[in-house]
């Protein structure tokens, strides 16, 4: 039986019949989202077939099923990232799962540098489009047809419009732009974040964007918010560290609470 048919074995074990509209996936420093999550159930990764031992601090290592407002969700409470195995498609089995359990929609998150002087640390960034440039595709390898994924529309323009007029309406500022997906784990140099801005990047990390491929192959829709927890490399004196990415992550993971609960309250 593969790892995707015995996790979503042990999740009806759990959760017997649970349904998901919409999963998420949770980055460092956001595991708080889950505090908004009603009726949940947790079920730890070491538990689940396929999913990733977290190794980075700030990332938990739970699956989260439950309701957000009315909506039936699927949270991935950390992620795992190519740095950490040299596999861009370490999240292709978890995401398979979400998808199965009946998730259409697919949020992501993440912490992020940004290349954008006004969007500082503790602001949020929809990420409109990215740049996957220099990590390995999370496809290579697969065979069928259905691997040569069309990227025309990476992150899904209504989920983004609806996450806008959430951010409006509560009075939180959501820069929009194009992340740049790095392979880490050292963060980049200031000549890496000059070169990404010529580019056309606004922000930086090390995450989402083989997440994004993986999940347009699965047929979900995609959105994606960066949490800015630093001024790119060059662009500030504060030396980069992920004890500062978790630090900074606060207030951004406050608001991004706020938009996810609002979002689903109006879904
Ligand atoms: N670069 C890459 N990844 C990151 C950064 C950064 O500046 N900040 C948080 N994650």
């Amino acid at each position: 039986m593969s790892n995707v048919s015995k996790a979503l074995e042990v999740i009806d074990d759990r959760a017997p019949g649970f349904t998901a509209e919409t999963a998420l996936v949770l980055g460092s420093g956001l595991g708080g989202v889950t505090e908004a999550v009603s009726d949940a159930i947790f079920i730890d990764f070491a538990d689940l077939p396929g999913f990733p031992k977290p190794t980075v601090s700030g990332h938990g290592g739970r699956l989260v099923l439950g309701r957000i407002g009315a909506v039936p969700v699927v949270v991935m409470q950390g992620r795992a990232h190519y740095y950490e195995h040299g596999r861009s498609n370490i999240m292709a089995e978890p995401l398979e799962v979400l998808r199965r359990l009946g998730a259409d929609d697919l949020i992501l998150t993440n912490a992020a540098g940004s290349l954008l002087a006004e969007a500082t640390p503790g602001n949020l960034m929809l990420i409109a489009d990215h740049i996957s440039l220099f990590g390995p595709n999370p496809l290579i390898g697969y065979h069928g047809d259905d691997r040569f994924v069309d990227m025309n529309v990476p992150y899904d323009p209504e989920i983004g419009s609806d996450l806008k007029h959430v951010a409006a309406e509560l009075g939180i500022r959501l820069f929009e732009g194009t992340y740049a997906w790095c392979t880490g784990p050292s963060f980049e140099t200031p000549a890496e974040i000059r070169a990404l801005r010529v580019m056309g990047a606004d922000a930086v990390g090390m995450s989402t964007v083989p997440e994004n491929i993986i999940a347009r192959r699965l047929g979900f829709r995609v959105a994606a918010i960066s949490n800015i927890t630093n001024l790119a490399a060059g662009m500030s004196a504060t030396p980069l560290s992920h004890a500062q990415t978790i630090e900074m992550s606060k207030e951004g993971s406050a608001n991004l609470i706020r938009i996810l609960l609002r979002y689903f309250q109006q879904k």
